[in-house]
């Protein structure tokens, strides 16, 4: 059994990674969190604004590709656990500009572990005082057919920039664990969704397009499958494993929700009328389809028996009451949207969907 004392949150104010310092910092008043996050367009401060406060709660701006600064805050911290969230993690972009992808992704791991390496060097005399918690996806293991699931021991097909450079910082992670005994752990989850998600991701890109009655673009013809879970579910997952996890291990994380694009951008657009009182179909005849993501992955899901069977996890929301609950709160929340969407974002968005 793990129980923290000084916990390195990397990335923490992005969707996942502010979502799970919200979970935990009023639940462990005596746990120390540092949360160091280089606001690139993903990261904004006001998602935490509800633990800013908090007197076990720190901020650090900076980059966890930055050596120097990283060794710093495990000394000056004396950080006992690292969960990894940090990353570049939308793979349009990847599509476009993949360098920052390997630096941050890549590279910001193997310097994290370096840091943990030189930092832990009793770790051998105890064997439950550290952890390194390494935040990966699903999307290492590839695509699959109509059949069949990814699991803990399928082998690594990454097929975009952003999966590979996940991929690559996974081997590392498990490279540090096999070569200077790094007590790690590794999930790989599937596709999140909930409060605070950027408004590039699929979920709140079209609840703010069809609350704006703007065309909501749907890659070739829709038949792609994800698995989907609530951030929510995520985080208390990542809290077990964390826990209990036995080191060196990897859990896959999956919210037993597979649904095809298409038939998710439904349910997702019925929501929003439903929820701002349109005509039922409103926000159907939105939908536009466009050309497809370069490699686009056909089909993901997670066999999750695994976290099941050893810790005890399983997902509690349904993908409809996380949906209703999700479209919700981005209809209440558009002084964050407003927020967070800043000029560089619209240019992005402009040159993503001028040419299809
Ligand atoms: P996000 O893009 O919303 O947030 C990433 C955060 O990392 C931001 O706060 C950003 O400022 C920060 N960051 C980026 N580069 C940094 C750097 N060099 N140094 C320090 N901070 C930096 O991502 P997310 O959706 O919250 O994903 C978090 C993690 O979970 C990622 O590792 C991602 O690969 C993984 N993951 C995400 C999903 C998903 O559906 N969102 C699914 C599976 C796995
Ligand atoms: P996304 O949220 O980008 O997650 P990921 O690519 O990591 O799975 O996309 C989810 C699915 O939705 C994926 O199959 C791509 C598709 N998609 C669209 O059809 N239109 C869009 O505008 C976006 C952003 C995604």
């Amino acid at each position: 059994m793990h129980s923290p004392t000084s916990v390195l949150v990397t990335g923490g104010a992005g969707f996942i990674g502010s979502n799970f310092l919200l979970h935990m910092v009023p639940r462990h008043p005596d746990v120390h969190f540092v949360n160091l996050d280089a606001l690139t367009y993903a990261g904004n401060l006001t998602n935490l604004t509800a633990i800013e406060d908090a007197a076990n709660y720190h901020f650090v701006h900076g980059s966890v590709t930055d050596a120097e600064l990283v060794a710093d805050l495990f000394a000056e911290h004396a950080v006992s656990t690292v969960v990894h969230f940090a990353a570049e993690s939308h793979v349009d972009r990847s599509i476009m500009a993949p360098l920052a992808f390997v630096e941050t992704n890549t590279k910001g791991t193997v310097v994290l572990l370096e840091a943990a390496r030189a930092a832990w060097d009793d770790r051998d005399a105890h064997p439950d005082r550290y952890r390194f918690f390494h935040v990966s996806t699903d999307e290492v293991f590839g695509s699959l057919g109509d059949d069949g699931f990814f699991s803990e021991t399928t082998p690594y097909d990454p097929r975009s920039p952003y999966s590979a450079s996940k991929a690559a910082s996974d081997h590392f992670v498990r490279a540090y664990a096999h070569t200077y005994d790094l007590p790690v752990l590794i999930s790989n989850c599937s596709n999140n969704y909930g409060p605070y998600q950027f408004p590039e991701k699929l979920i709140p890109l079209f609840i703010q397009n069809a609350l704006h009655r703007r065309p909501v673009p749907v890659y070739g013809t829709g038949e792609n499958v994800r698995d989907w879970l609530h951030v929510r579910d995520h985080c208390t997952a990542i809290a077990r494993i964390l826990e209990a996890g036995r080191v060196g291990e990897t859990y896959c994380v999956s919210g037993n929700e597979e649904r095809r694009n298409l038939d998710l951008i439904h349910l997702l657009l019925d929501l929003v009328d439903e929820a701002l009182g349109r005509e039922p179909g409103t926000s159907r005849a939105l939908i536009t389809f466009v050309k497809d993501r370069p490699g686009h992955d056909y089909r993901y899901a997670i066999d999750a028996s695994k976290l099941r069977d050893e810790l005890g996890w399983t997902p509690t929301y349904d993908l409809e009451t996380g949906l209703r609950a999700t479209v919700d709160w981005y209809l209440a929340n558009q002084d964050w949207l407003d927020a967070v969407q800043d000029e560089s974002y619209r240019d992005y968005y402009e040159q993503q969907y001028s040419h299809r």
